[in-house]
């Protein structure tokens, strides 16, 4: 986007020119398939109009096992849904967004109309950030963010009506640490979650879905990470070190929201992929970790150890790292109507 500026006083403040509503809409799309999805599954359908566009989930894409609510698959489509409201921005438009605007349709989880209006500058900011961000499960260094970047990530949660409780204390990050421990030994134990695991870690190419050797650490025991990563490499050909580096030292960031429904989910996607972005933007690097979150017992104690108030949505680590590369999406026609 180019701006334009004020003939007549060199103090104008520029606003950005507006591209036409369908060019717009038609980058919002692209952008929103970037987003973050559990095990990759891009749950989401998108139908495109003259003025607006409706975010759907897609339920062919529910993963029952480890996900038998839908709680992460709404999250999701909400991390999409974000992008799509940056890029809009981005685009020069201001956008009114319905959440869950139709009980009847319960796939129907927003609506986006294009208004009259100052496009959000906060939120178009991050669009060159949309296609920069990854999830790295490469060994982080020690490094920890400091307070006023830690605040920045915090405010990010905070305008999409979330909060973020960083892991400060050593008595915290036992609790996460041991209740990831816990809960990601409950689901290895588990034949549908390991099935549904193999399954969305062995994908066809064409597919465009599903989890990459290349994005996921290689595992051969040798790791004593305090924190246990998901472990993806079902098929022993994982191609980054094994090691998360994940001390329990290391900086942890727990999203939460007031309530847990559809709309406080799809809230938390929206609150999620808006950190994420903000961490690309200060060049930290970041992979949730969400065993925890997906047992109800351990998703209760963490609640009751660390968030009180709020329900804990995801649960992120955040350091240094070399770069990973960027993983399989669906093709646009398979996701796109209208
Ligand atoms: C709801 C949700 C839960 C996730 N849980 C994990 C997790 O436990 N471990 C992990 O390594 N990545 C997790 N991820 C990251 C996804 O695997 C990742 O977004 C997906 O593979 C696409 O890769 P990308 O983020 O690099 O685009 C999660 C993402 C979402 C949105």
């Amino acid at each position: 986007m180019s701006q334009e500026s004020s003939p007549s006083t060199a103090v104008a403040v520029a606003r950005p020119l507006q591209d036409s509503a369908a060019d717009a809409l038609s980058a919002a799309v692209d952008r929103a398939m970037l987003a973050p999805s559990l095990h990759n599954s891009q749950p989401w359908r998108f139908t495109v109009h003259a003025d607006g566009l409706d975010v759907l989930a897609d339920r062919t894409r529910h993963l029952t096992s480890i996900d038998p609510l839908g709680r992460e698959l709404v999250q999701s489509v909400g991390a999409a849904l974000f992008n799509a409201r940056v890029t809009l921005a981005a685009h020069g438009w201001a956008v009114d967004v319905q959440r869950c605007p139709s009980p009847d349709d319960p796939d129907l989880l927003a609506v986006l109309h294009l208004i009259d209006g100052p496009p959000d500058p906060g939120l178009a900011v991050l669009d060159r950030l949309v296609p920069r961000r990854r999830t790295n499960r490469r060994t982080f260094d020690a490094t920890v963010p400091t307070a006023a970047e830690l605040r920045s990530f915090t405010a990010a949660a905070v305008a999409e009506g979330s909060v973020l409780v960083p892991v400060l204390t050593g008595e915290q990050h036992r609790l996460v640490a041991r209740l990831t421990q816990e809960a990601d030994a409950q689901q290895r134990a588990d034949p549908a979650y390991l099935a549904e695991l193999a399954r969305w870690t062995s994908r066809a190419p064409a597919a465009g879905d599903g989890i990459v050797a290349a994005a996921v650490p290689h595992v051969d025991g040798s790791a004593t990470d305090d924190v246990p990563m998901r472990d993806f490499d079902t098929r022993g050909d994982g191609a980054l070190p094994p090691s998360s580096g994940m001390g329990t030292e290391r900086t942890m960031l727990v999203l939460g929201t007031r309530s847990d429904g559809v709309e406080a989910w799809l809230r938390s996607g929206e609150a999620l992929q808006h950190v994420l972005l903000t961490i690309t933007q200060a060049g930290w690097a970041a992979s949730p970790f969400t065993q925890c979150l997906e047992i109800p017992t351990t998703r209760t104690r963490l609640r009751a150890g660390l968030t009180w108030d709020t329900w804990p949505q995801s649960v992120l680590r955040i350091g240094h790292a070399g770069p990973t590369g960027a993983t399989p999406r669906r093709q646009r026609a398979d996701v796109v109507s209208g």
